[in-house]
């Protein structure tokens, strides 16, 4: 079984992440995650947000509606040019894209991105390129498969527009540029975050979290002078990287990948990219977008959406820079960096060694002796659980209860025992060393609070 398959089985096993209406023998690509995933991608969220929005006096939260007005994906582009090139395998029936198969033929030398259909068919076509499913090479033409999901609006039958689920969250914050700018009493350079649910109806879903059709964004916008858009960019490359090392990526594991390759209007992009046990994959994206976003929203809504500096009364479109992460591809490549299979003296254990501040369970309330602690214990879990998030568990010996807490990542146990009924002192062991120290019940929170918050 490969890294993947175990922590896919892993996640199952232990209440991280679900088969989406498995009841229903499942729904290929959807994913529910489960009462300790919940916590540990809240976790992640929630550190997102105290780093580049709480800590960032110029940066400001919306939550933007899913469904939007049609144009806004008129004027970004997305209706006329959202799809992915599609080939059939004629034997069976499995459906690819083509740019990713000669990108996987040629093992990354051959860049498909801006080759035209009829290039990418020659070259498949010329190098005898295999069905990776069933090795066949009777492949259709390749034709443009759309990646929008559309819904409908109307309640008349017969008079119904076409809707569309949101691609990605950004739209939401070019939208709201000037309801910002305005109710914050802001000036530019100023960014809007955004954290929120996208739909693609992607062509080759699969890896686990790593590319669904519903998933979650956080996705911020810079906006800014021309002349400061490079120093912006630059400034997210590096916080960006920051912020995942102090997650706890291990650096060596990212690289920055630079594109070559442009779109019309940009003028520098980066992704940063991660080793997944499936090789080196995107993990975020860094945009340098120029005017493009605001001038097409300004152009099609009509609306004003120049900026007039208050100090030199310049008026100019604001360039933008994005950065865009997904919180479930963020959150597998966690589960990836954190899981281990530790060889110890005469035995080994499963551990999730997630940095203390994301882990789904801060501390786990253990009674020594059911019959005789469960009291006390039942004490210091209401006093804890106001602080903190924190489990309990009764049931089995002591090591087995350390166990299962390892493999979901709880950093610190606290065990009740005599010593806790005579003097309010308990025991905290450590997930990661296994070491263990007492400590009187009062201190134990501040010794918890101060290791488990993010920096
Ligand atoms: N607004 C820019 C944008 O959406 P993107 O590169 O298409 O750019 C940004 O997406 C990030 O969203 C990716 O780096 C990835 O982390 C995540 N993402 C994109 N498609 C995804 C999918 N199908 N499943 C899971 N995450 C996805």
């Amino acid at each position: 079984m490969n890294n993947m398959d175990k922590i896919v089985n892993l996640c199952k096993q232990y209440g991280f992440v679900f088969p989406g209406s498995e009841i229903y023998d499942g729904f290929a690509n959807t994913w529910d995650f489960g009462p300790v995933g919940v916590e540990l991608k809240n976790n992640i969220k929630k550190a997102w947000w105290k780093r580049f929005v709480q800590e960032d006096k110029n940066t400001y939260g919306v939550d933007a509606a899913i469904l939007m007005n049609p144009k806004v994906w008129e004027a970004s582009g997305h209706v006329s040019s959202f799809s992915d090139p599609k080939m059939d395998c004629k034997k069976c029936k499995q459906r690819f894209r083509a740019d990713n198969l000669i990108e996987e033929y040629s093992n990354g030398t051959v860049a498909a991105e801006g080759m035209t259909n009829e290039e990418m068919e020659k070259y498949i076509s010329d190098n005898n390129i295999k069905c990776p499913n069933c090795g066949g090479t009777n492949w259709s033409e390749i034709k443009q498969f759309k990646l929008m999901f559309e819904t409908s609006r109307g309640t008349v039958e017969g008079n119904k527009d076409t809707v569309y689920l949101r691609p990605e969250t950004c739209q939401g914050e070019y939208v709201n540029y000037v309801n910002v700018l305005r109710t914050s009493r802001t000036k530019v350079p100023f960014a809007i975050a955004q954290i929120g649910k996208s739909f693609r109806n992607e062509i080759t879903p699969g890896n686990f979290l790593f590319r669904t059709i519903e998933f979650e964004q956080m996705e911020l916008q810079k906006f800014c002078h021309e002349k400061d858009g490079m120093n912006f960019f630059n400034d997210y490359k590096k916080r960006a990287l920051d912020f995942i090392i102090d997650l706890g990526l291990d650096k060596d594991k990212l690289r920055y990948h630079d594109h070559d390759k442009l779109a019309h209007y940009a003028k520098a992009a980066c992704d940063i990219q991660y080793k997944f046990p499936i090789g080196w994959e995107e993990l975020n994206g860094i945009h340098h977008r120029g005017t493009w976003d605001l001038s097409r929203h300004g152009e099609f809504s009509g609306k004003k959406l120049e900026y007039q500096d208050p100090d030199t009364n310049e008026k100019y479109i604001p360039n933008v820079i994005e950065y865009s992460i997904g919180a479930d591809r963020l959150t597998l490549a966690i589960l990836c960096e954190a899981y281990e299979v530790e060889k110890l003296d005469n035995d080994t254990r499963e551990v999730m060694h997630f940095n203390p501040s994301i882990a789904p369970y801060k501390v786990a309330v253990l009674p020594l002796v059911k019959k005789y602690h469960k009291e006390k214990a039942d004490e210091i879990y209401d006093l804890l659980s106001s602080e903190f998030m924190c489990t309990y568990d009764e049931t089995g010996s002591i090591g087995k209860r350390y166990r299962r807490q390892d493999v979901i990542g709880t950093p610190f146990c606290i065990t009740v025992d005599d010593d806790t009924l005579n003097n309010n002192t308990v025991t905290i062991r450590d997930r990661d060393t296994m070491n263990q120290i007492t400590l009187d019940i009062k201190d134990a929170i501040l010794y918890v609070k101060e290791k488990i918050e993010f920096r």
